[in-house]
Formats: structure tokens, sequence, C-alpha cells
């Protein structure tokens, strides 16, 4: 009786307090979300047990089987999900073998190109579904060839072959990892005239140093016999669909036309251990290599070769057309529901993938599963937010390619910014890279979320006592899935990961959930602030009235770059003043647009009831949205015309390496060697280039026609 009458009044007294308080303001929520009420380490820890079970590339069926893991997850937290299947050109490896003879008086060694399993490997049962060790894409073919040591086999290294007289024609190169993207240690090698690559992660790099030091189980260091597999593949999305989306039955490019265009690579490569990479050494002569390029302390001294040791390479690979899927799951804006704030994270992995990609993964549903908390409290978001989990991002960032592509008009129109989030967890650290009218905002939301290492400190102060200056990254490489977003439709985007060091069982049969649990994110509390820290920028971009875009970083940062530019070709008579008064024009509607802001906050009150407030306010949240397009330009980088933006794109010779302006760049390096006239006329006309794009996007933000 006493019950129900106090149940009764409990009742009422809701409903009163309901119709009289207005719903909670955003930022209650917000405040919420990132709260220790909503955020749960364990079923973080069980997503990511979950989804590394088993090696789960894509095409496989074991990534099937994940897909529908991520689809059901998303389902039970209330999203519109589904899959997004495309069928791309994807690379397996058929067979492979390694042969060296170190000597013409030695009998030849046949490496057995086997990682091996642990002690103790709880994944030894399903090991054997991990794809032989090779590199997707590689071309097929037989070589045999003297070994010459490239040190990491970036141009610089080779420019060093050259300058000592070392003759790289007809040679297979073995290379070290770790510098540049494996793609490009080919590419490089083929343009130096070798005839194939074998590609190693040194001790120095992945085993702690050398010496006495410990591997994985018993540390986190690259057993000897690890390797990293890859993708050597240089472009964005399925090969066979440029610029295009890869829909069954769709138009296609021949792998033929591809080699002749030199799309693909043109020489048989291969990865290979550490211990492998040591004993290719040892069967290396002449003369000493340089100091830089030796390796660790107890390691054989390193020589440049050619040979004596020869080495027969085969490698034969299949390219089949198979299905991938993207997993979507959305959640409608309440007022915006044609304003997109978009999450994303690739779920294919070359092996079991516990850091790379599904510390990323995990943190996605944990982003899914608080938002559903949200919701159960009332909150509803004033714009869609859209979850998206990739595929075949390992063989060339293809599912996020062929998405963006296919979209490419509704995107382009609707999207406010996509937030990328490819390993969450390698370690401690917080680092980010973003286009800078969100360096703002990341570092308002790492304010706001704790240290997961130091329960007295935010994640903020930890960032910048750790970080060497910018403290902010740029996007210009083409590393993970924001490449297709960001530099071919120009969508403001951000990536951000905790560990700063990388993580030498990157890519391996060792990225397991073992390791992650031992070393990388032993109490799971990193992921717990990787996804209040993701969640929270989403948020605060998918409710706040207005978009919360500084453009004033922009304009500084372009007006940083441009006067380095100008110092470095200072001797040259380019001029640079075009690009001067457009940056200044960028600031000044910069400043213009923040006025405006403040002048329609100021004119509020009941006013913001009013639809002519309203409509104000989207037009001014449009041209904050629209302003990173016009960095964009229909024709793209003159050598690489996917690449559409002029302010970031992949350096033409390292994919993980950014370049800001790179269309100068490409031209001044381009102009360095021709030294013509002409040459140098092309210089000046990518700088007129970037001056009109940048002037476009200050139109676009001060919102006045000419
Ligand atoms: C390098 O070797 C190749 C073939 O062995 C030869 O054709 C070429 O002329 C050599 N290049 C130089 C610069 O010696
Ligand atoms: C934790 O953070 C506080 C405040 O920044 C700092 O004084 C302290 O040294 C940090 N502790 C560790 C173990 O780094
Ligand atoms: C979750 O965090 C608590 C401490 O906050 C810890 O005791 C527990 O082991 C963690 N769970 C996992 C799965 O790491």
């Amino acid at each position: 009786m006493l019950k129900t009458t106090a149940a009764v009044f409990l009742s009422i007294a809701t409903t009163f307090s309901v119709l009289l308080s207005s719903p909670p303001p955003k930022s209650y929520y917000h405040s919420l979300f990132i709260s220790t009420s909503l955020s749960d380490n364990v079923s973080i820890s069980h997503h990511l047990y979950t989804l590394t079970r088993r090696p789960h590339a894509a095409g496989s069926e074991a990534n099937a089987e994940a897909a529908s893991y991520v689809l059901s997850t998303l389902a039970a937290c209330n999203m519109k999900a589904r899959i997004v299947s495309y069928e791309v050109l994807l690379s397996y490896p058929d067979s492979r073998s390694l042969n060296l003879t170190p000597s013409p008086s030695e009998p030849p060694i046949t490496f057995d190109l086997k990682q091996e399993i642990y002690k103790g490997d709880p994944y030894a049962d399903v090991a054997d579904e991990v794809l032989p060790t090779f590199h997707a894409y590689a071309k097929s073919g037989s070589v045999t060839g003297q070994v010459v040591y490239v040190n990491y086999g970036r141009v610089e290294d080779y420019q060093t072959l050259k300058d000592m007289g070392t003759n790289v024609t007809g040679t297979v190169v073995l290379a070290r990892y770790g510098q540049i993207f494996r793609g490009d240690i080919v590419k490089n090698a083929f343009d130096a005239g070798a005839i194939g690559a074998l590609v190693y992660t040194d001790r120095k790099d992945y085993g702690g140093g050398g010496g006495d030091v410990k591997w994985f189980p018993d540390d986190k260091w690259m057993p000897p016999s690890g390797v990293q597999v890859g993708s050597v593949y240089k472009e964005s999305g399925d090969p066979t669909t440029p610029g295009w989306a890869s829909s069954e039955g769709c138009e296609r490019v021949s792998v033929e036309e591809l080699e002749s265009r030199g799309d693909v690579p043109l020489i048989p490569s291969l990865p290979i251990s550490g211990a492998d990479g040591e004993t290719i050494m040892r069967s290396i002569g002449g003369e000493i290599a340089k100091d830089d390029w030796q390796g660790s302390k107890d390691a054989p001294t390193y020589r440049i070769g050619p040979g004596p040791g020869v080495v027969n390479l085969n490698y034969k690979g299949k390219q089949v057309i198979v299905t991938i899927q993207n997993v979507i799951g959305v959640i409608e804006g309440e007022e915006e529901p044609d304003r997109f704030v978009i999450l994303g994270n690739h779920r294919d992995a070359w092996t079991f993938g516990a850091v790379d990609p599904n510390s990323g993964t995990a943190t996605l549903l944990e982003v899914a599963q608080r938002l559903w908390k949200l919701q159960k409290k009332g909150w509803k978001p004033r714009r869609t937010i859209i979850l998206c989990n990739w595929d075949a991002e390992e063989y060339g960032l293809v599912g996020s390619t062929e998405w963006v592509e296919e979209n490419r008009e509704l995107l382009a129109s609707r999207a406010v910014a996509y937030l990328n989030v490819d390993c969450a967890i390698t370690g401690a650290g917080f680092q980010a890279s973003a286009t800078p009218q969100l360096d703002d905002l990341l570092k308002q939301a790492a304010q706001q979320v704790q240290d997961p290492d130091n329960s007295s400190q935010t994640i903020y102060e930890q960032w910048i006592q750790s970080s060497t200056s910018p403290l902010i990254g740029r996007l210009g490489g083409s590393g993970s899935d924001y490449a297709a977003f960001l530099q071919h439709i120009g969508v403001p985007a951000a990536d951000m990961q905790f560990g700063t060091g990388g993580y030498p069982v990157y890519h391996s049969l060792y990225d397991d959930y073992v390791w992650m649990e031992k070393f990388g994110d032993p109490m799971f509390r990193r992921h717990v602030a990787a996804a209040s820290v993701w969640g929270l920028v989403a948020l605060r971009l998918a409710d706040e009235e207005f978009l919360p875009f500084n453009y004033h970083s922009y304009a500084f940062e372009i007006q940083k770059l441009a006067e380095d530019l100008e110092t470095e070709i200072s001797d040259k008579g380019i001029n640079f003043s075009p690009l001067f008064k457009s940056i200044e024009e960028l600031s000044k509607a910069a400043d213009k647009i923040n006025n405006q802001k403040k002048a329609i906050k100021e004119a509020k009150g009941w006013a913001s009831m009013w639809r002519n407030d309203r409509v104000k306010v989207r037009e001014l949240n449009d041209r904050l949205m629209m302003a990173e397009r016009a960095f964009t330009d229909r024709d793209g980088l003159l050598r690489m015309p996917w690449y559409k933006h002029l302010i970031y794109a992949p350096s033409r010779h390292n994919d993980y390496g950014s370049t800001s302006f790179p269309g100068i760049d490409d031209a001044i390096e381009n102009a360095k060697k021709l030294n013509t006239a002409e040459s140098w006329s092309m210089v000046q006309h990518e700088v007129w280039r970037v001056a009109r794009a940048v002037r476009h996007a200050s139109l676009v933000l001060g919102g006045n026609l000419t």
C-alpha cells in the first residue's frame, strides 16, 4: 500500500518536473558521455577478444563473421545498421619461395618463411588460417640476382648508393622496414633498376635495439621470425575502378592496363623476418655501410654489396574479385538529419588485428553503446551521426574509398567532418592529426578527458608535455581511411590514437589479444579514454548549434607553410604574393564569420525560436562546412589526379609522408631536377592554383557572391 502511494507520488513528481523543466542542455549529455558511469572497459575488452579470435583478412569468411558481429552490436544499440558491399580486386599469395646462395662455393639455403607459434599461444589452433607472409598486389615472378643492401629504400638512400658508385641495376635489393610506406620501397627499387625487393624488420627498429632484449610473449618486441605483411599498392581503392565505385557488374580496368600505366608494382617483392634478413645480410660483401645504415649493436656489420650472396625469389599471387563488407550504422539527427558527422575505423586485419585495427573497432562499438545509453536518458543528436566500419583498408583503403566514390555528391554536400581511428591503442600517450579548423576542438576535448595513465591530469596535459612540436599533425599522408574523405572530396577530418612509438609486432602473427592485454593496454583504460575523446569530438560536432570550426588556425597554418616555401626557393624568382594575398583574405573571412556567429548569439534569447534565426545559423554552418571543399580542385594533382586537395596530400615518394602544398612541392622537385625556365614556370603555375583554391575557401567562408 505504502509502496503504491509512494510510486504514484513519484510518478506525478516526475511528470511535473518534466513539464516544468526544459530538457538538460546537450553539454550535460556530453559530460555524461565521458563519465565513468557510462564507460565500460570490460565490454570493450570483450569486443576486442571476440573480434580477434580468428585471423580475418579482407575477403575471408572470418572477416564476414566479424562484420556480422559489428552489425548486430550496432543494431542492438538502436542504430539503423546495414552492410554495404563492394566487389573488389584483392590479392592473395599462391606460392612463394626464397633461396640464398651465400657464395659460389657454399650450398644454397632455403628459407621456410614461417612465423613461429610462441609458447603458450592460445591461438595456435587457428594460426594456419593466417595468410602466408606476402605483399598484397606484389608482381608474380621468379627473379635471381645478387643482393644489394639499400637501408630503408628511400630516394635519398639510392642517392647515397649512387654517390658510392654502387649499381643497383639487375640486383635484388634488401631493404629494411620503417621510414617509408612499403609500396614506395618497392617502387623506388624498381625505379633504381632492381629486379626484386626483400623487405625485413630490423631488430634495431622492431626488436628493442637487439642485445639481450626479450621479445613477445616475454616483452613487446617482434620475435626473430616475425614478418610485417602488407600491401605494396600505392593508390587508394580498388585498382580496377579508379575514381568510381566497385559495384557489381561495373566497368573495370584490366590488370594488364594497370601494369602498362605503372599503377601496380612492377617487380616481385617479399617481406621477410629479422632473422632471415640478417642471414642474407651476412652474405653481402663489398663496402661497409654508413653508421646510420648499420643495425643493432650485436648485429653483423652491414655491407652494401652487390653480392656475393645471390637470392632466388619466387612469388606467385592470385588476384581475385571478392566481396567486401562495410558496416554502416546511423543515428538520425533530430534537427538537421541531412548533416553528417562520420566516425570511421576499419575491421579487416592482416592477422588477428588486436592493435591494427580492432582496438579501434572495439572502441567504435564502445562509442555506439555509450550513445545508446545517452539516448535512453533522453538525448538525441541535432545532426546525423554515422558510424562506419570499413573493410579492406589494409589492401589500399579500399572499403572507405569505394563508399566515398559511390556517395561523393551527397557526402560533399552534407558531411560536416570525418573522424578516423585506425589503431586506437598501440601504447601510452595521445596523438592526433587533423585539418586545422578542428585544432581547437581536439584540444578542448583532450582537456575534458582524464589521462588513462595518470588520474591527476588530463589527456591534454600529458599530450603537451610529451609532444615534440607541432602538437597536432596533418593529414597529408594516406595511411588510413580519412584519405578519400579529405584528399579526394575535401571533408574536414581528424585521426587519433593512443601510443606514440609505433608498435613492434605491426602486421605480424603476434598482433593478438595477448599482446594487447600484456603490453598495449593491460586494463583497457586507454581504450575507454580513446572512446571518450573520439565520441566527445563527434558529439560536439553533432550537437552544437554552431559548428566548432576555427578557420583562423587554417590561415595561420598555411601562412607559415607559405613562408617556409618562399624561403626554400627564394632565389628562383617565384612570386608568392598571390598566395599571401589569398591567405590574408582567408584570415579576414575567418574574422568575419566569427563575428557573425557572435552577433547571432547576442541577438538570441526568444528569437532563437524563430525560423529566420535558424536559417541564419544553418547558412553560417554551411559556409563553415563547405570552406574545406574549396581547397580541392577538380583536376587534382598533376601526377596524382585522384588526389584533389591542394593543401594536403601524400608525398610522391612516401605514401605515409605528408606533404603540404603537394602540387607546388612536386613542381619544385621536378624543377630542381630539370632546372629549366619551363619547369620553374610550372612552380609558379602551381602557386597560382593554390592561391585560387585559398581564395575560393575565403569566398565560401565569407558567404558573398562576387
Ligand atoms: C649498371 O649495370 C647495368 C647492367 O649490369 C648496365 O647496363 C649499366 O650501364 C650500369 N650502370 C652504370 C651507371 O654503370
Ligand atoms: C601525473 O600528473 C601529475 C600532474 O601533471 C604530475 O605531477 C605527476 O608527475 C604525474 N605522474 C606520473 C607518474 O607521471
Ligand atoms: C577494468 O578496470 C578495472 C579497474 O578500473 C580493472 O580492475 C579490471 O581488470 C579492468 N578490466 C579489464 C578487462 O581489463
